[in-house]
């Protein structure tokens, strides 16, 4: 059966990162069919709307989205795949292997995966003129004073359900089951401020705690997420699933990715109950557009994960080894890397071991 893969190229640097990456594919000779709707600034030019009722179609009727960057045009496709399709579980996994340049001087044991919480917290959209609480009851409990004798400002909302940690919460100790029969560390960690936000991120902890007690097979532990900061960065060999909500994952996936070597290098995967799209973790980098020097490892890896997500094992284990060892042999890395090569030579450096 072909299985149809909605792309969405992105703007600014995004689609160098991408062309090539869907070359790569299509050399495996797969059963695959790219679809490629109206999105962003063209279709606006074509059909006077960024998020065409035909690319909304096309994600329904594909099985996956690969999708490269946004800095706003296509942002409304990104919402839909989000909001829309219910990706709740944004995956984003921080392995470094030989030849990324990570920071950390004993980088070896880094390989860990953050499950961020991908629709509620302070992503809710709920923001507001603080005016507009005048004649609610909120009351600043730090403060000790009404809301509104707070302003003139603004307030967003943070939003925490059961339900939805509960889904997320689960997934992450699933990945942890899956990894650690294939000789992973077993573990979960949480990061949560429930010291501070009681309530909110009392009731994620709450519930994954709740959860944790499902997985008896599953180390858990819990942190303070400022807590949880530093020992990712002092200590990172000692994680393997965490799960955060939503802001913490979305800040601390890019300091992971610092951890490995860069944004260039982290790939990122939405899971939702019957649909997942598949993006870098890094965003539109303009201040290298239209150099071909972007790395393209984080698109090409997001790629691994969308084949495996459509079980194309083996093709993504070739594609994975393939970028390994063009790292290992260390000849065609591009400059965030310490190398000199553009992103087509590397490219073509990975296209030569598939
Ligand atoms: C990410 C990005 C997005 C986010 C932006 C582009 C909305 O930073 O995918 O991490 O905050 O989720
Ligand atoms: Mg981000």
């Amino acid at each position: 059966m072909t299985r149809r893969v909605v792309v969405i190229e992105g703007e600014d640097a995004a689609p160098e990162a991408m062309r090539p990456t869907l070359e790569l594919v299509e050399q495996l000779g797969l059963d695959l069919e790219w679809q490629r709707p109206p999105v962003g600034a063209a279709a606006e030019q074509s059909h006077g709307s960024t998020f065409p009722d035909e690319a909304r179609a096309a994600i329904d009727a594909s099985d996956a989205t690969l999708f490269g960057s946004t800095s706003g045009p296509s942002a409304r496709a990104l919402f839909y795949l989000r909001w829309g399709r219910g990706t709740y579980a944004n995956v984003r996994p921080a392995r470094w292997f030989p030849g990324c340049r990570s920071p950390l001087a004993e980088p070896h044991a880094l390989d860990f995966v953050i499950v961020r919480e991908n629709l509620e917290d302070l992503y809710v959209g709920v923001e507001g003129d603080l005016d507009e609480l005048a004649g609610s009851n909120l009351w600043s409990r730090t403060a000790g004073r009404p809301i509104s004798e707070l302003g003139p400002g603004r307030f967003a909302l943070k939003i925490i359900s059961e339900a939805g940690t509960e889904r997320v919460t689960r997934f992450a100790f699933e990945l942890a089951r899956r990894r650690k029969a294939e000789g992973g560390r077993g573990k979960v960690t949480s990061g949560t401020k429930h010291n501070m936000l009681s309530h909110s991120d009392g009731l994620f902890r709450q519930v994954a705690g709740r959860v944790a007690e499902d997985y008896p097979d599953i180390e858990y532990e819990n942190f303070i997420v400022d807590d949880f900061a530093h020992r990712m960065i002092a200590r990172p060999g000692e994680l393997d699933v965490v799960v955060l909500p939503n802001l913490y994952g979305d800040i601390l996936s890019d300091a992971a990715a610092a951890l490995i070597g860069g944004l260039g290098l982290a790939p990122s995967g939405c899971y939702g109950n019957d649909y997942a799209y598949f993006e870098s973790a890094h965003g539109t980098a303009p201040d290298i557009a239209g150099r071909d020097i972007i790395n393209p490892t984080a698109t090409i890896l997001a790629a691994v994960m969308l084949l495996r997500y459509l079980e194309f094992n083996d093709a993504a284990e070739s594609l994975e080894q393939a970028v390994t060892r063009v790292y290992a042999a260390g000849k065609a890395l591009t400059p965030d890397q310490g190398g000199s090569a553009s992103t087509r030579e590397f490219c073509a450096a990975v296209a030569k071991r598939l």
